[in-house]
């Protein structure tokens, strides 16, 4: 079947079904092109809860799918590949977190989206990286244990004055992404200015002109006066700006992220056809999650 025709068939089923296709800035090109709406993870949830439909059919990771469904527990969440994990979310277990909750009894617990909905429930608050700054400046304590990223939590540390423990798991995409890589780039194009995610390494984030998530990269695009950008975050990432400023230019680094790329035009036919892979989370820790979750957005 051609690309073409996995767009009709998905169009009628998505009439059939009453659904919407969310999708990550990390999806490939022609997921971008189908969803109804593309966005970070702070975006997505959100839109995920705005959003008049009965079936959402997310285009990213699981524990994307599991936060748009904890924002929506009535409507049915599909995610079109069960493989679709984040390395970062699998890398770390509750055993983990406990083990530090019980070295820090006095300690908030900060945990970062990109993880399982079990390590949300025993945290205090959920944050993305657009907002994991104001989300600990916004608590009481001064010790905060942060997880399950490291090189975010670095990053957060140092732009706050509170004293964070961290775990240390990390994502293998963005941790992979070096400076030589960087610098390589650079020399080719000289007058590029280099945006990269929070979940780099400190010797990339300090080589980088600015750091953000995907949705402050955007916004810093757009205010630049610089034409030529190198983005050390997911290559896909690239599309979707390229999209929004035709005019600018973009120089991906080459950092793939396997689990999104589960996700393809035919798995999400697949997914509206069979109504599959439905997102269920167990009752005991869905409360405590979402209570992490929306305490999250509220701030
Ligand atoms: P955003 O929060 O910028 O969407 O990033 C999510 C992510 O998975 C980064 O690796
Ligand atoms: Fe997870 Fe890293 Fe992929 Fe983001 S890029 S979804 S943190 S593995």
């Amino acid at each position: 079947m051609s690309a073409v025709d996995f767009r009709d068939e998905i169009s009628l089923l998505k009439q059939k079904r009453n659904a919407v296709i969310l999708a990550h800035v990390y999806q490939s090109g022609e997921v971008q092109d189908i969803a109804d709406f593309t966005g970070d993870s702070l975006d997505l949830s959100r839109k995920a809860s705005d959003v008049d439909a009965d079936v959402i059919v997310f285009c990213g990771v699981q524990f994307m799918a599991e936060t748009a469904y904890l924002l929506n527990p009535n409507k049915t969440v599909l995610l079109p590949d069960k493989q679709a994990g984040c390395g970062l979310a699998d890398m770390m277990g509750i055993d983990n977190l406990r083990s530090l909750k019980s070295q820090f009894p006095d300690a908030a617990i900060v945990s970062y989206v990109n993880s399982s909905a079990a390590i949300k429930a025993e945290s205090d608050v959920c944050c993305t990286s657009a907002n994991a700054v104001n989300v600990v400046n916004s608590l009481v304590q001064d010790r905060v244990i942060f997880v399950p990223d490291k090189n975010l939590g670095t990053y957060v540390a140092e732009q706050t004055k509170k004293n964070i423990i961290l775990s240390d798991s990390y994502c293998y995409v963005h941790e992979n992404i070096t400076v030589n890589q960087l610098r390589k780039i650079k020399d080719t194009y000289p007058e590029s200015e280099i945006l990269v995610h929070p979940e780099c390494i400190g010797p990339v984030r300090h080589f980088a002109d600015f750091t953000g998530s995907t949705a402050q990269m955007s916004k810093h695009v757009a205010q630049s006066p610089a034409r030529e950008f190198i983005i050390g975050t997911e290559i896909n990432f690239g599309y979707h700006l390229k999209k929004d400023f035709p005019d600018k230019i973009f120089y991906p680094v080459s950092a793939i992220c396997l689990g999104m790329k589960r996700i393809t035009l035919e798995s999400i036919k697949w997914a509206l056809e069979h109504m599959e892979h439905k997102i269920m989370l167990d009752d005991s820790i869905s409360g405590r999650a979402r209570n992490s979750v929306e305490k999250m957005l509220r701030i």
